[in-house]
């Protein structure tokens, strides 16, 4: 079965818009773990547009799922992600003023980097999972730096998915397939929607957690956040 983990930034972006604390994120987290979400997300950047660093400890306070906490390893975030404690920390290498994380790690330039870093959090007891485009050469490089989970880059496949779906599907299924046979656990985020996550799930096969915010929270302007959140996992589930 695969999780679905709602990534809750873009609320964060629309409380940070008045400065008092409304939307309320923890509200917004529980309330989408009772409508049935299988965990949250959330992704401090440097500049704390979106989420926080101080959104971390009251979530983990809150949380009865599963936090995710995705970022940059900056000294800054690995400090507060060693104090928090979250299930599931995920390394991403975004600039700090990249609009969204748009690329994933080069598994063997910074192969020393990721192996110091990725002990350290499992040392912790935190699960790791490395953000990861769909290349061989990177799966195997993340296999070498003892990550538990690699998280595919989906942006790609969400954006050649109108343009033919196989073709779309079609490296993330191998590299999926490879990393399966080296027992790493796979998760996928970025872009993915409604029209797009069946697809991937059923074709990529073994795709323990996806981590959905955008398409979700823009979807629940119409829906609500409740039907948005039912709509979603009726995809993750109906494989
Ligand atoms: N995974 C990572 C590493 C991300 O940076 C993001 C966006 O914050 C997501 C997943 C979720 O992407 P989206 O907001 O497009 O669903």
């Amino acid at each position: 079965m695969t999780k679905l983990s709602v990534n809750i930034n873009k609320i964060a972006l629309i409380r940070n818009s008045r400065g008092a604390n409304y939307p309320d994120l923890v509200q917004i987290a529980k309330d989408c773990e009772k409508f049935g979400a299988d965990g949250i997300t959330i992704h401090p950047r440097p500049d704390e547009r979106h989420a926080r660093y101080a959104d971390v400890p009251v979530l983990k306070a809150i949380v009865k799922t599963e936090l995710n906490v995705e970022g940059n390893p900056i000294p800054k975030f690995l400090k507060m992600v060693m104090e928090n404690q979250p299930h599931q920390c995920t390394l991403v290498p975004d600039a700090p003023d990249a609009l969204t994380s748009d690329a994933g790690w080069d598994t063997i330039k910074h192969k020393g980097f990721l192996t110091d870093t990725i002990a350290k959090l499992r040392a912790a007891g935190i699960r790791t999972s490395i953000f990861i485009n769909p290349d061989e050469r990177m799966i195997e490089g993340a296999k070498a730096v003892g990550t538990d989970r690699i998280e595919f880059y989906t942006g790609p496949y969400a954006h050649n998915y109108s343009e033919g779906k196989r073709k779309a599907v079609a490296d993330y299924a191998r590299c999926g397939k490879l990393a399966h046979q080296l027992g790493l656990g796979i998760n996928a985020g970025h872009d993915l929607n409604t029209t797009n996550l069946n697809y991937f799930i059923k074709n990529v096969g073994n795709v323990a957690e996806v981590s959905i915010g955008h398409a979700l929270i823009s979807d629940a302007l119409y829906y609500g956040l409740h039907h948005t959140i039912l709509m979603y996992l009726k995809e993750c589930r109906n494989v």
